[in-house]
């Protein structure tokens, strides 16, 4: 069974009196327990389609459908990871990962869990900081460990490490790599950066202008080298479907 089902997504805006269709007639499905990668330039409509799969934003026309039926969630869970990591400034780096469970019967299963991502995440030491008080690399770990603790089926990412420096960069997609091995949750994570498709997506979707321009399922193990030819080649097959680039 399908994780995510979608069928002829579309959104449309009114600006300025005319119709705009940030998405028109997306189809496409997002296999249980897979890491799917959608990629474009700026203004494709990656964040339009998460937020339509998050439920955060009506779709104009079409159909999601989540796990076992049901339009809506399904009885899912899903968590969502933003590019800038919107974390409660008031609270500490352990409060802010403990922050989504606020069920009280749950207070040991969520302590266990925060105590466990912080361990995985390598934040242990600043559990007690205040995100004022950490780089961006450290405050993104932060928010992915909030969606982590909320424990949902499918993840979504909106270009989660578009802000950081190569490096931090590189160690996030490593980490984020090891976790989906250890959890085989659902991911659909969103970016601009073709080389950051091919590292991470077992399927890319290629968008251009609200539409899917190609799906390419990608079967190199992990962890992948991006000077190999094989990882080269799936860059190269992006970049073509990305015609008059200027990503
Ligand atoms: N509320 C809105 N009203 C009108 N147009 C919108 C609205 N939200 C998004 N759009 C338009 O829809 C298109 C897709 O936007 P979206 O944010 O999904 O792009 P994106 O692929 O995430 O881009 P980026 O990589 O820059 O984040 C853009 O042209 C944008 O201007
Ligand atoms: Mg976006």
């Amino acid at each position: 069974m399908a994780g995510v089902e979608i069928t002829n997504l579309t959104k449309q805006y009114l600006v300025a009196g005319e119709e705009f269709y940030a998405l028109k007639d997306v189809s496409t499905v997002i296999p249980d327990g897979s890491f799917t990668v959608i990629v474009g330039r700026s203004g494709c409509g990656k964040t339009t389609l998460l937020r339509l799969l998050g439920n955060l934003e009506e779709k104009s026309a079409g159909r999601i459908r989540l796990g076992d039926g049901g339009s809506k969630a399904g009885g899912r869970r899903i968590g969502m990871v933003f590019q800038e990591h919107r974390l409660m400034p008031w609270l500490s780096v352990k409060e802010n990962m403990a922050f989504s469970c606020t069920r009280q019967e749950q207070r040991d299963r969520t302590e266990r869990l925060v105590a466990k991502y912080l361990r995985v995440l390598g934040l242990e030491k600043f559990q007690d900081a205040y995100p004022a008080q950490l780089s961006g690399g450290m405050a993104q770990r932060v928010a992915l460990g909030r969606t982590l603790c909320y424990d949902p089926d499918i993840i979504l990412m909106d270009e989660p490490f578009g802000a950081l420096d190569y490096f931090t960069r590189q160690r996030l997609q490593r980490e984020i790599v090891d976790l989906f091995l250890a959890q085989k949750k659902t991911i659909v994570f969103v970016t601009h950066d073709v080389t950051e498709a091919v590292y991470l997506g077992q399927k890319i979707i290629v968008m251009d202008a609200g539409e899917v321009v190609r799906e390419l399922p990608v079967d190199l193990p992990y962890l992948r080298d991006p000077a190999s030819p094989e990882f080269l080649a799936v860059q190269r097959e992006i970049l073509s479907s990305l015609r008059g680039d200027q990503t």
